[in-house]
């Protein structure tokens, strides 16, 4: 009986606590610390130091933060990028005209000097991370405010931020981890010159866009190939026509051997952000309160712009990557709460409390230190629940309607005249007119007139009368009709030509039209009432919670000490592990670990928007003309694995046990987006292009084999 009961204890706290097997984004020069072994004994055959080195050339300096939202990868000894087409679509759209349409047909250089500049486009490589948590801190006290505290860590990171050795072409930055417990410093290097070498057609790169994305079993090549330049010494430069392909420190060599169920991997890059570690209830909050008015949101300015898009050719172009993006994070929520509920997180994140509660009690010290932690939380967490619902409903909606960020550029304007005169209002014309004619492209005033009406309709039922902005309230008692006439009358905002007589004009001018303005009256208005309900409110509960979450996270670590952590994502460097494995989705449902082209041909709809298949792939997979690329008479397209990853991992290399480049990671599947906030092996899965169909496509499909050539093909498995 006692034996039992301990062993049961025993299985207990072994599922619930230690380090889930293959959960974590850890940071590469500690890997060897933490990491090696449990890398080896999945299957890694190279060391932590072949990884993260500062001594030698590793696999670190192959890889690049991607224009600060994505990954990439050097592939080839002259600099060549490889990244998704996702993460490339915005220069790829940017050089597409309907003549050269690159987004439809794709793009591909015939040599270097096609290959196309990309203004503001850059790659940055890490030259080391160092430990700098102890310069950080020094002189923080616990019983400092919140405020004094960052004053306090502020003053010391500029300091050790000066004091960094680098070269001249390097920069630094630290960044907090462990909610603040900890803090690195990153060296880092940049090149700005950074071209487009070629992206298949989106038929290819965003094949079954929405519908499939966030889904598996998938079956899109999603990459794209840039190229490096550099100064004649290979060091960073601007662009130009002089500089040459840079040669990196180290390029990735690429197995064509393939991927098998169970094959350890593991993802290099980038990831965004996670909250690994609230407690219970502010996961509840998420799942039930956050993401459900997000959705709701969403769904209706997806409604809205969709019901344009297909009436009108032109505003489908117009709002293609608008509704994308607003899309994407629409459906991962959907997935999250999914996700949340199936897997019980908040029941699991209960039973550790109770585990913590329980350890806690039982130990003096931890109790004199943590012994009300629990009971701090929640009382923050129940005092800002309200709070953060309506900050939730401020931001969703007065971002989607366009016309307030018009007036608000405008504005700004005007601001800079009264505040700095004629030379303040010169300086900022520049930037309020780039910034307008690149908004405008993509704005339509009877778009965002709808949206106006159906947003501002959720933003003043959906919620108590203390946080609504009272002129959107008389305005909607008036009728949302006529509210919308006086608005959009205002037809300066809404028209690129007129709002530019306006900047061009006198200041004094633009100063009295403003004074006037009912758009901006209610943006003002919309915005002070958020101030003054919400915002005061919220910043003074968040500093509560920011404490209380830095205190919970070190007292995880000091609780649960046979557990080793993983600091959340925050956008900087980090190598997450596992193996390359199919899912259980649901009860009487298995997912394979692998996709082939016969799979894109079963998705092949002739002509629809979604999953037309151009006409040479299909020649190709008749003809079974794969090249070296096929495995038993297949064309391999995608896989998943189980690498923790997240937004900001898509154009991360996935490497095999040697370090060779597999895939590319583009996604997360339907059933494990949650795992930014609880990550389940069971069904939390990432998903990779695998590297032979990123070949094949560039090779047979494109006719690119020059940089194929370039590239160094292995067989690790051919011995
Ligand atoms: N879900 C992926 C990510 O979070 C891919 C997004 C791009 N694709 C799309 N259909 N919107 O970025
Ligand atoms: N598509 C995501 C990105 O752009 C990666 C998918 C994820 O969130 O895991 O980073």
């Amino acid at each position: 009986m006692k034996h039992s009961k301990i062993l049961f204890l025993l299985i207990f706290i072994t599922n619930a606590f230690v380090a889930k097997a293959d959960e974590g984004m850890w940071l590469p020069q500690l890997l060897g610390k933490l990491n090696e072994s449990r890398m080896k004994s999945l299957g890694m055959k190279i060391s932590a130091e072949d990884i993260y080195s500062i001594n030698k050339g590793s696999l670190k300096d192959a890889i690049v933060s991607f224009g600060g939202f994505c990954t990439g990868e050097v592939i080839s000894t002259k600099g060549l990028v490889l990244t998704n087409h996702h993460c490339g679509f915005d220069a790829i759209q940017n050089h597409s005209t309907l003549q050269n349409n690159y987004i439809r047909d794709g793009f591909w250089s015939k040599t270097n000097a096609d290959e196309i500049p990309n203004k503001g486009l850059f790659a940055t490589f890490i030259v080391r991370i160092d430990d700098v948590s102890k310069e950080a801190l020094a002189g923080v006290t616990a019983n400092m405010s919140e405020a004094e505290r960052m004053a306090a860590i502020d003053k010391n990171l500029q300091q050790i931020n000066k004091n960094t050795k680098k070269e001249a072409t390097q920069k630094s930055f630290t960044r907090g981890f462990f909610e603040g417990n900890q803090y690195y410093l990153f060296v880092t290097e940049t090149y700005n010159d950074v071209r487009l070498v070629g992206a298949p057609p989106s038929a290819i790169g965003n094949f079954g866009k929405d519908t499939d994305n966030w889904v598996w079993p998938r079956h899109t090549g999603d990459f794209s190939m840039f190229r490096i330049y550099a100064s004649k010494d290979n060091k960073p430069a601007d662009y130009s026509v002089d500089n040459v392909p840079f040669t990196p420190k180290k390029s990735l060599n690429i197995s064509i051997d393939g991927i098998a169920e169970n094959d350890f991997t593991m993802v290099f890059g980038f990831p965004g952000r996670t909250t690994e570690y609230l407690y219970s209830a502010a996961v509840e909050q998420i799942r039930t309160v956050n993401d459900p008015a997000k959705i709701a949101i969403r769904d209706k300015a997806l409604n809205i712009i969709d019901g344009f898009m297909r009436k009108d050719e032109g505003i489908k172009i117009q709002y293609a990557a608008k509704y994308a993006s607003i899309q994407n994070a629409y459906k991962k929520w959907q997935g999250e709460v999914l996700g949340l509920t199936r897997t019980d997180g908040v029941g699991r994140k209960k039973t550790q409390e109770i585990e913590f509660q329980k350890r806690v009690d039982a130990n003096p010290s931890l109790k004199e230190k943590y012994g009300t932690l629990l009971q701090t939380l929640e009382a923050g967490y129940a005092d800002i629940k309200s709070l953060v619902l309506a900050r939730d409903y401020y931001q969703e909606i007065v971002s989607k309607i366009e016309i307030f960020t018009i007036v608000a550029q405008l504005n700004s304007l005007a601001n800079a005249f009264e505040k700095n005169g004629q030379k303040g209002f010169d300086e900022a014309k520049l930037k309020v007119k780039a910034m307008l004619e690149d908004f405008m492209k993509e704005f339509n005033p009877k778009v965002d007139r709808k949206l106006f009406e159906g947003l501002m309709e959720m933003y003043v039922k959906n919620q108590p009368a203390n946080v609504v902005s009272p002129m959107v309230k008389t305005l909607y008692d008036n009728g949302i009709a006529a509210a919308a006439d006086k608005i959009y009358g205002e037809n300066t905002f809404t028209d690129l030509s007129k709002l530019n007589v306006l900047i061009d004009g006198k200041p004094e001018d633009l100063v009295a039209f403003m004074k006037t303005s009912n758009t901006l009256a209610l943006q003002k208005d919309l915005l002070a009432t958020y101030q003054t309900a919400v915002q005061k409110d919220l910043t003074a509960v968040q500093n509560r919670i920011t404490l209380a979450q830095r205190t919970y996270m070190q007292a995880q670590m000091d609780v649960f000490k046979e557990k080793t952590f993983f600091p959340d994502a925050n956008s900087t460097l980090r190598v997450t592990f596992g193996k390359v494995q199919g899912y259980k989705p649901r009860d009487g449902v298995y997912f394979d670990f692998k996709t082939d082209l016969d799979g894109v041909m079963e998705k092949y709809k002739p002509g629809d928007y979604e999953f037309d298949v151009p006409e040479k792939l299909r020649t190709l997979y008749k003809n079974k003309d794969y090249g070296q690329y096929s495995v038993a008479g297949k064309m391999p397209v995608c896989f998943i694995a189980t690498n923790h990853t997240t937004g900001g991992n898509s154009g991360s290399p996935a490497l095999d046990a040697y370090g060779n480049l597999i895939g590319l990671n583009f996604d997360r599947v339907w059933e494990g987006t949650m795992s930014d906030i609880n990550y389940d092996p069971t069904i939390c899965r990432n998903i990779m292009v695998d590297i032979r169909y990123v070949l094949f496509i560039v090779d047979k499909f494109a006719g690119a084999d020059w940089l194929v050539k370039e590239m160094k093909l292995v067989h690790p498995k051919k011995k």
